[in-house]
């Protein structure tokens, strides 16, 4: 894939977004109650043509009250939470479900949102139970293209964009490449990456591919190595031809860790001037550490979601930003495992642009939407 090409690309994502992207003229109190499912304005997204704000959402938090109005009024991009994952669609090794995944799509359509795919391939543990049993070095590579080819098939024309890979390398990797280690490593390789990109351009070449990165934007050692692992990888799969097109930059932050500030800076640069698209595709806020009442915590948070996306201004391949947890009713961290994520004082998360009763934060969500608009 040339440049040239992954311009037209891009382009073309641009084009099917200003579709999506109507002017948002939507009053404060409509824009606080939502406005009504089916409305095509899209309050938190930019005047201009080229640009997506997206939230993550699942069927769950779609069928609550007015957490759908909210949605559809503010964004023009939906990404499912898990609809789309390994865990969802393949409930065996012959069979896929899609249920869920239409459900989501449908919704989508029904209100003028575009869908982020999420995603066809992961490490994690987060995949079915059946992969201890099943997957190996040699069905591995045939499981991966079938999977990907299916799902893509199934899905064409209704996907704007995919997460091939996602979280492609970590900070507590014990390999000197950084590589996430996991089934796909061990039943195929680091070549598990190219092979995923190679199905996905030949089921579809339409959608935007992206490889979908995390843990590179703070100040710490373990990221520093993280920026530099993921470089490398970016460098490696452009100068070999694999057909990557985007760059997302998960951007699951921390509120009391420092952001890296010119090193990420330098990173994005670094990003941009090998012609891919730059997204940020998972954005929230951990407030585990941040003390105070409800309302001082939520001006740090607030603060911390306007600092981060203003480093963005400048970078002209940056077309979406997608918004993991937009309120603070469905935070994913409140249910998490990890002990790491649990408050101190046992009160519940407040990462939300919107609170438990789906009450706007006005603050936070005025200063996230001016900041939005300066980056496009
Ligand atoms: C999270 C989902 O939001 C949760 O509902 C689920 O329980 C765990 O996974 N990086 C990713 C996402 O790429 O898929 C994860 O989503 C959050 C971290």
């Amino acid at each position: 894939m040339n440049r040239r090409q992954i311009l037209r690309d891009a382009l073309a994502f641009g084009s099917s977004l200003a579709l999506a992207n109507t002017l948002p003229t939507v009053a404060s109190a409509q824009r606080r109650h939502g406005g009504g499912v089916g409305g095509a304005s899209k309050a938190l997204v930019p005047q201009c043509n080229q640009f997506f704000v997206g939230c993550q959402a699942g069927k769950y938090e779609l069928t609550q009250p007015n957490f759908p109005q909210v949605a559809a009024a503010n964004f023009n991009l939906l990404t499912p939470g898990n609809e789309m994952k390994w865990t969802k669609l393949r409930p065996t090794p012959d069979t896929f479900n899609f249920t869920d995944g239409d459900w989501i799509v449908n919704f989508a359509q029904q209100n003028q949102m575009q869908v982020h795919g999420h995603n066809l391939c992961w490490n994690s543990t987060a995949n079915p139970a059946w992969f201890k049993t099943t997957l190996n070095k040699s069905n591995g590579k045939q499981y991966l293209t079938d999977h990907i080819t299916k799902v893509m098939q199934h899905f064409k024309g209704q996907v704007i964009s995919w997460d091939v890979v996602n979280e492609p390398v970590v900070p507590w990797s014990k390999r000197p490449d950084g590589l996430y280690p996991g089934p796909w490593i061990d039943a195929i390789g680091p070549d598990y990456i190219s092979t995923a990109f190679h199905a996905a351009a030949e089921a579809d070449p339409k959608p935007l591919r992206i490889l979908n990165c995390y843990q590179v934007e703070h100040d710490t050692p373990d990221q520093d190595r993280g920026r530099a692992n993921t470089l490398a990888l970016v460098k490696k799969l452009v100068q070999q031809k694999v057909p990557i097109q985007a760059v997302g930059i998960e951007s699951h932050l921390n509120a009391t860790t420092p952001l890296a500030g010119q090193k990420f800076r330098d990173f994005l640069s670094e990003i941009v001037q090998t012609g891919l698209q730059v997204l940020v595709t998972e954005l929230d806020i951990d407030d585990t550490e941040v003390q105070g009442s409800p309302a001082d915590r939520d001006k740090i948070v607030g603060k911390a979601y306007h600092d981060y996306l203003a480093q963005f201004k400048g970078i002209s391949n940056l077309n979406a930003v997608i918004f993991w947890t937009i309120s603070d009713k469905f935070d994913w961290l409140n249910t998490a495992k990890d002990p790491k994520l649990k408050r101190m004082d046992g009160q519940a998360h407040r990462t939300g642009v919107w609170d438990q009763s789906m009450k706007e934060k006005t603050q936070t969500y005025d200063s996230i939407r001016s900041v939005l608009q300066t980056l496009c």
